[in-house]
């Protein structure tokens, strides 16, 4: 495994707060605005899991939640295929559908989990991720957190084969020498 520095500091605590504050508000808003009778947030595992439950502290507008697990990333590589380690145990049919990502990168990934969220047949779906890397193809997110440029970053959920999850900000990976 490559030698790692301390991750360079991207966005702190504070910073990130308010933001996933701001992102909670403009849902809240577009679920009174939409009317939404039955909103279901799905988080994906583990990248989410802290953004997911900031944000969800911040959605003032009565929701279920649930997650899924899926992987397609090998230390700091896409393989290209998105690997299903755990289905959402709750019924999509006919529900608002808000999916939580920690990172847009490729686009690989989120693709395939609109495809498999959208073949059972939810009354709508949107996305909300915190962080969105510019080379990432099709169409953007609704709620995005950050936009970043194409560096691997960790923290705040994030990983690099499982290590850095815990830091409360994020930050760059940059490799040793
Ligand atoms: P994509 O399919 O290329 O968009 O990659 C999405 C997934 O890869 C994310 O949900 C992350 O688990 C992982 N990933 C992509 N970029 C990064 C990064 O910079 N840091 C940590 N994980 C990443
Ligand atoms: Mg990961």
């Amino acid at each position: 495994m490559a030698n790692h520095g301390p991750p360079k500091l991207l966005f702190g605590a504070k910073q990130i707060e308010q933001r996933v504050h701001a992102l909670g508000y403009n849902i809240t808003h577009y679920a009174r605005q939409h009317g939404l009778t039955d909103l279901l947030v799905l988080g994906t595992l583990k990248g989410a899991f802290i953004f997911l439950a900031d944000l969800v502290r911040h959605i003032h507008y009565p929701h279920t939640i649930d997650f899924l697990i899926v992987d397609s990333y090998e230390g700091q590589e896409s393989t290209g295929l998105v690997r299903w380690r755990h289905t959402p145990n709750v019924a999509i049919l006919g529900r608002d559908v808000i999916l939580v990502e920690d990172i847009v990168d490729s686009g690989v990934t989120l693709k395939g989990v609109c495809g498999y969220i959208k073949a059972r047949k939810p009354k709508s779906l949107n996305v909300c991720t915190m962080l969105h890397k510019n080379k990432a193809i099709g169409p953007l997110p609704r709620w995005i957190g950050f936009g970043i440029p194409d560096n691997f970053v960790v923290g705040y959920g994030l990983d690099l084969d499982e290590q850095y999850r815990h830091l409360p900000y994020i930050g760059v990976l940059n490799d040793g020498v």
